[in-house]
This record gives structure tokens, sequence and C-alpha cells, in this order.
């Protein structure tokens, strides 16, 4: 039986070999970066340390039936005290980046006011120890965990000034980090947390406001990104880089023929013509705003030119196909294909199976918008991970998903989509959000009773992509 585990038979990578030159065809360019995934309420715990105040998920995750087994985030994988192991493990994983995000509420305890250097010395000594062990941080300002005392005070993302508090707060901590951290990342899938938390209340602060307030929601929320992205140019030196890590929805052509690839762009763009598009064509389509009618956000001319600040990068999340897609002779120019009930799916149901969303998600962003400079800022697959009763977990259908995502991929990047870098969701087992710790997406098991990080099969699988910087 072979030992799948991250620290056998795989050579760790400790000085660049010549084998990450190699160019052949299943290889990714040159320097291509690869690393992993993490959000702060999801994997550090210490909830109550060093002056850290509240977030709304603090709360939210406390009202009883929000979140599956009423499980919650102060534990979680305690990486606030972890992370020196943690980064052992990347390192020895060959992985070169690292994703994770500040948690707000930890520098500024009350949204805004005093600064708590506390917080912000956690992230100092995160950054100095990745830097240490040859990795490069790449840092996300907002994964979801608004200060409550924001929400309490200006109603969160629903009021104007919370964009502007988010702003003061994104440019004092790239001035903080930004002589180590090169790669800053303003929000994280801003789709995400408006829909299902202000939309459908699934996620904090559970709210379900009508159409009218949801526009506004969504509108203050590209806003903020636009307003980071200014003040982090404005207290940082140059070098440093600034973009955003976003959820594209990304429609992909049934079969690929010139039209309904054609159509599947058409459809990229409205799709995610509140996010996304408006933040890198500055205007909202002619589409969104009929569908939006009298719903429509309120916004200056102004406003679009703070949300499409010039970015460095775009990062998409890309899990599946947000729908298949074909040419149509109607006025959209495109019909949508139902999924099979048949098409695989993994553990969250959400996560339908479609590897070519890894190919046509940054391809079609480089058509649309032009974008110079990619990176794949999550991609992963939860699975049924079962700890075998000598320490292991064979995670064969995780081990199947990268390989056919990372094919697409390569195929991008073969076809000279400028996609510089692949960070896989997750590093470790975390909080799930909603679904609390049921839902594992990780490279590395996390048994819950004792904090340990058991290293699953794909684990060595991406140990040795890594390694290579080619498909195997
Ligand atoms: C989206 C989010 O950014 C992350 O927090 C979440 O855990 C994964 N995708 C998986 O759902």
């Amino acid at each position: 039986v072979p030992v799948l585990t991250s620290n056998t038979n795989i050579a760790t990578n400790t000085n660049t070999p010549e084998i990450y030159n190699r160019v052949n065809n299943k290889s990714f360019p040159k320097g291509f970066l690869w690393g992993t995934a993490t959000a702060s309420y999801q994997v550090e715990g210490a909830v109550n340390e060093d002056g850290r105040g509240k977030s709304i998920w603090d709360t939210f995750s406390h009202i009883p039936g929000k979140i599956k087994n009423n499980e919650n985030g102060d534990v979680a994988c305690d990486m606030y005290h972890r992370y020196k192991e943690d980064i052992k493990l990347m390192k020895e994983m060959n992985t070169r980046s690292f994703r994770f995000s500040i948690a707000w509420p930890r520098i500024f305890p009350d949204g805004k006011g005093a600064p708590n250097l506390k917080g912000i010395d956690f992230y100092n000594r995160l950054t100095d120890e990745l830097l240490a062990n040859g990795i490069q941080p790449f840092a996300t300002l907002y994964h979801w965990d608004l200060p409550q005392a924001l929400h309490d005070k200006y109603n969160g993302w629903q009021s104007r000034e919370t964009a502007h508090i988010f702003g003061e707060y994104a440019g004092y901590v790239a001035n903080k980090l930004g002589d180590r951290v090169k790669h800053f990342f303003t929000m994280n899938e801003i789709r995400t947390f408006v829909e299902l938390g202000y939309g459908n209340g699934q996620f904090a602060p559970g709210l379900k406001l009508d159409k009218k307030a949801l526009y506004q929601v969504r509108h203050n929320a590209v806003l903020a990104h636009g307003l980071a992205v200014q003040a982090i140019r404005a207290r940082t030196a140059s070098g440093v880089k600034v973009g955003i890590a976003e959820n594209l929805d990304v429609p992909v052509p049934i079969i690929e023929t010139p039209e309904n690839i054609k159509a599947s762009q058409l459809a990229m763009r409205e799709q995610n013509a509140g996010y996304l598009s408006v933040i890198m064509d500055g205007r909202y389509t002619d589409r969104f705003l009929s569908n939006a009618g009298a719903n429509a956000p309120q916004f200056t001319g102004e406003d679009l030119k703070i949300i499409s600040s010039p970015l460095d990068f775009v990062g998409l999340n890309i899990y599946m196909p947000s729908q298949y897609v074909e040419a149509a002779n109607n006025p959209e120019g495109y019909r949508f294909i139902p999924f099979a009930k048949s098409q695989p799916r993994s553990t969250s149901e959400w996560q339908v199976l479609g590897p070519e969303c890894l190919y046509w998600g940054p391809k079609n962003a480089q058509i649309l918008w032009n974008a110079k400079e990619i990176y794949i800022t999550e991609n992963g697959c939860s699975g049924s991970d079962e700890l075998t009763a000598d320490g292991h977990v064979y995670d064969t259908d995780r081990i199947t998903f990268m390989r056919n995502y990372l094919t697409q991929l390569q195929r991008a990047t073969a076809d000279n989509v400028p996609v510089k870098g692949y960070f896989y969701w997750s590093m470790m087992d975390n909080f799930e959000w909603a679904s609390g710790y049921e839902i594992r997406f990780g490279l590395f098991y996390l048994n819950y009773k004792n904090l340990k990080r058991i290293p699953k099969a794909s684990a060595a699988y991406f140990k040795t992509i890594a390694l290579k910087n080619e498909l195997v």
C-alpha cells in the first residue's frame, strides 16, 4: 500500500531546483506560485485574546440554530497560537505563498478609532515567520468578520459610512505591513457576504433585506473595495500590489464552438454585473440597471470612478461552473443549460463538479477585462474525509478533482492567459461558516479533538505538483 502522506517519498524543495524551470506540455509557467489559503475567523480561534473586538460572526455563530451543530469559531484550528507549526507544514509541502486574512476587529476592536497594537503585532509575527520560511504573504483585508460595533452603529454594509471606515482600516494595515506584504486583496467574495448575509440570511449578520436595500448593500460593498484600493495606494510605497479576490460566476460553453464561447463571455459580464464587472468596467450594465428598475442603487459618477480604481491583479475564487451556456437567438444572445441531476457534486451540495470553469474563468477575464495578472485565489473540493485506524486520509476524490481542475488551468496558461499562481482552498479543514466543521476542504485533516493536523493523500499530490511545477 503506498503511503500517501505529505512527508514520505516526495522531495521537499529547499532551494528551487532545476526541475522548476523545465518546460514541457504539462508544465506551468516559470515562477508560477503555488500556495494555500485560509481566512481569519475560519482558522484563528483565540477570539478573546490580545484585545480583539467582536465581529458579526462571533455574534451570529452563537445564535442557536444558525450554524450546523451550533458550532462556532471560538477555537477553530487555533492557528493564532500554532502558526509556526502550520508554516512549517506549508514549507514542507513545497508551497511558496500563503493567502490569509486580517481580522478587522483585532486591529480596530470598535471598527475604527484607536488601533490595537497587539492585533497588528500578530500579523507582523505571522508575516515575518512566512518570509523567514521563503513563503510570500498574500493578505486579504476583509474576509467577512466585520466589527460588530460597525454593525450596531452604522448597520454595517447598509451604510456608506462603513465603506469609508473600511478604507481607513485598509490603509492603516497596508501601511503597517506593506514593507513586507507585497500583495493585498481588499475583499474576499463580495457576492457571498452580500447575498448570504443580507439577502437570504444564511450568513452573518443574518438579514433578509428587500430588493432595494440589497442593491444598495451591493453598491456600498464595491464602493468600499474601491476606497480601500485608493487608501492602500496612498499609504504604501510603490511595489505593493492591490487586487481583489472575488467569486467569479463562470458560465461555461457547453460545446466549445465560437458562437457558444462568445455567448459565455456575454453571460459572464451580466452574471457578474453587480460585482467584478462594475469593478473592472466602471459601469453597471444596461441590463443590470433595467432589471433593477426602481430598486437600482443610488450612485454617482464619482462612485463608479472609485469602484473601478485600477487594480494590479485580479484574484478569482472558482469552484464550479455557474451554469453551462450556449448561444441563442434572443436579446441576451445566450441561454443557460440546467445541470443534469446526475452531474457529480461534492459534499458541499452547491459544488457541482465541472473542471472547465478553471479554463474559462481566467480566459474570459482576460478577454473581457484585459486582465494582465490573474491569481486563482481559491479552488478546492470538500469531501467525506475519513481518518483510517492507522492515521491516513485517502481522499482519492480530492486528488481526482485537483488533477481535472489543474489540467484546465494548465490549458489556460499554455494559452497565454496570464495566471500567475494558484491557492488551494484550504490549507487545512476549518470552520466552514454555516456548515460548521462538518464540511472539510483541507489538504490537512483537522482532528478537532486534539487539533492535530494530519496530511491527507491530496497533500502529497499537491506537494508533488508544487515541486515539479507541472501536472502529475
Ligand atoms: C469561499 C470562501 O471565501 C471561503 O471562506 C469558503 O470556506 C470557501 N469558499 C468554501 O466554501
